[in-house]
């Protein structure tokens, strides 16, 4: 299967490039499934109802959230209603809405897919993601005849690099992708692991990169600079770089056959799977 995680849309920019650009890649690069992190959205915070019709609309699958999952207060209420948007999944309990969940790709075949929350540098405190990501893994096994799933994606939302990186190599062999989401920068260490998971620890964002981590560079340069905030923080306007991980799984086993990390338009270095890039 071919499977695209695009990291944290920001703002109107990031997402008009995503529902402009998803059905071309949807076709272009032949895609089983796609997942997307929808939790900036929203003018940078949280993600509306029709912000995610319209992120369906254009092909998403599946969408996730992080921190800011529920900034827009409808959200409360609408992931209940739809199963196909989640929250992390160790958020307290009792708070709405999912953290994981088994969804259909195409021919038949069924994805998993979750997200945590790292702890680390993290502004609030959450439950731990290692156990909770291993009570929901142990309700899709991966691949093979009795497996409940053809392939798992764990996206951990997280600003440690350390954190996302032991995540990997907790769920090595039992996810087709953990992919790092929330700094809105890409790294560069794309790779399989050891027992067939792919990896990496950020994906970075889909959003204007002539900014500060896809707002606009004023506000936050002058509360860098200053120390004192005055203004709202806007996302920036701009050239929207697309950026995510997309992996080659095999339906048998569930693991990774190759993993490209996806970069495209805009100002960073372009990266995509080989072939004509998508027009
Ligand atoms: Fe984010
Ligand atoms: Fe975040």
């Amino acid at each position: 299967m071919r499977l695209l995680f695009l990291g944290d849309v920001v703002g109107r920019a990031g997402r008009s490039a995503v529902i402009d650009a998803l059905p071309r890649l949807r076709a272009d690069w032949k895609l089983d499934f796609v997942a997307v992190n929808g939790e900036n959205s929203a003018s940078g915070f949280g993600m509306t109802p029709k912000i995610a019709d319209e992120l369906f609309a254009a092909g998403a699958d599946v969408l996730t959230l992080g921190d800011h999952a529920f900034d827009q207060k409808e959200m409360l209420s609408h992931v209940e209603g739809v199963p196909r948007i989640l929250r992390p999944l160790n958020f307290a309990p009792g708070a709405p809405g999912r953290g994981h969940g088994i969804f259909p790709a195409t021919r038949g075949r069924r994805v998993f897919v979750a997200v945590a929350l790292g702890r680390v540098f993290m502004n609030r405190p959450f439950d731990d993601p290692f156990s909770a990501l291993d009570a929901a893994m142990k309700t899709a096994p991966l691949g093979g005849p009795g497996g409940a799933v053809q392939a798992a994606i764990v996206e951990i939302h997280a600003e440690a690099t350390s954190e996302k990186m032991a995540v990997g190599h907790w769920c090595d062999g039992r996810a087709s992708l953990v992919v790092g989401s929330h700094t809105h920068v890409p790294t560069a260490d794309a790779m399989i692991l050891r027992k067939g998971t792919a990896y990496q620890s950020d994906a970075g964002m889909c959003g204007a990169y002539d900014s500060v981590i896809g707002m606009d560079k004023a506000e936050p340069l002058k509360r860098f600079v200053t120390g004192m905030g005055t203004e709202r923080f806007q996302p920036a306007l701009g050239e929207v770089t697309l950026c995510g991980t997309l992996v080659e799984t095999d339906d048998a086993t569930g693991l990774a056959r190759s993993v490209t990390p996806i970069r495209l338009g805009g100002h960073l270095r372009q990266s995509a799977p080989p072939g004509p890039m998508p027009g």
